[in-house]
């Protein structure tokens, strides 16, 4: 038995936690209620803790980083992590441990699994024969992970991994890309409110029926994922740009 904590902000990392509970049979804890409601609650278990999570800029995001290092737990630290990725985790590997370190947990390992793109404020998202392709074969792979982890194995990412990617772009993904001033709403805005509601950070207030963005952002893409009316968008380079989001019900 395990617990399973999970940020997400566009559904892939949901979808997988809700993999690997299917098969440990597990309650998940989201990330994103306890970030929003500011719940600094310890959490208590005497079961290993399996964090899942996307990889933002070759590394866990710093929200996730700050979660754990914020948050006491209590009883069992054996650590286990699976982060979802477009493509590759850089190596987050290498700080997920040092954090570990930090923490006080007994690193259990980490597994990198491909979803489907989000960040569509750089670049074109999958289309949905792709993405399907990628949820049919991830839903495999974290379904093998839960059994390895149910085995009491330890997961390894055992690909060389970039040491550039997470080290230096890393801090200017932060420093540069992430602008949430640059969202807006267009015509199309129907003052539903389902932003103000799906940002896992409350950093988005409704002001005379439009969506204003603080500073809190950390770009995880749900406001405008999940916009039901497509009408957030980035700067100019969002328009046009297929919005993705995962709904366990869409499949
Ligand atoms: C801010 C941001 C940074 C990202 N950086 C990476 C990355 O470094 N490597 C990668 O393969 N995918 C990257 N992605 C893609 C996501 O990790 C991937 O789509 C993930 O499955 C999304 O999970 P979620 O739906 O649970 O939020 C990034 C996405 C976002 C929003």
């Amino acid at each position: 038995m395990i617990m399973i904590i999970c940020f997400s902000g566009t559904g892939n990392s949901m979808h997988a936690a809700k993999v690997v509970a299917s098969i440990i049979d597990d309650e998940i804890v989201s990330m994103n209620e306890l970030i929003r409601k500011k719940n600094r609650e310890p959490i208590r278990t005497d079961r290993p803790l399996v964090f899942v999570s996307p990889v933002y800029a070759w590394d866990l995001p710093r929200i996730v980083q700050d979660f754990i290092m914020k948050t006491n737990f209590k009883g069992n630290k054996d650590a286990y992590f699976i982060l979802t990725c477009d493509s590759e985790p850089g190596s987050s590997e290498r700080y997920i441990k040092k954090l570990c370190v930090q923490k006080g947990f007994t690193y259990r390992g980490m597994a990198s699994v491909c979803m489907p793109e989000n960040l569509l404020t750089m670049f074109d998202i999958d289309d949905e024969q792709t993405c399907k392709k990628k949820i049919a074969a991830a839903d495999k792979r974290v379904k093998g992970l839960a059994e390895a982890i149910l085995d009491g194995c330890i997961l390894s990412d055992d690909k060389p991994r970039n040491i550039f990617k997470s080290a230096v772009v890393n801090p200017l993904f932060y420093r540069f890309c992430v602008k949430p001033q640059k969202f807006r709403t267009t015509d199309k805005c129907t003052s539903c409110g389902k932003c103000t509601e799906n940002c896992p950070l409350n950093n988005i207030k409704m002001v005379s029926g439009r969506p204003v963005w603080g500073k809190e952002c950390t770009l995880c893409m749900s406001c405008i994922a999940r916009c039901p009316v497509e009408a957030i968008e980035y700067g100019k380079k969002t328009e046009g740009r297929r919005r993705y989001h995962l709904e366990d019900r869409d499949l």
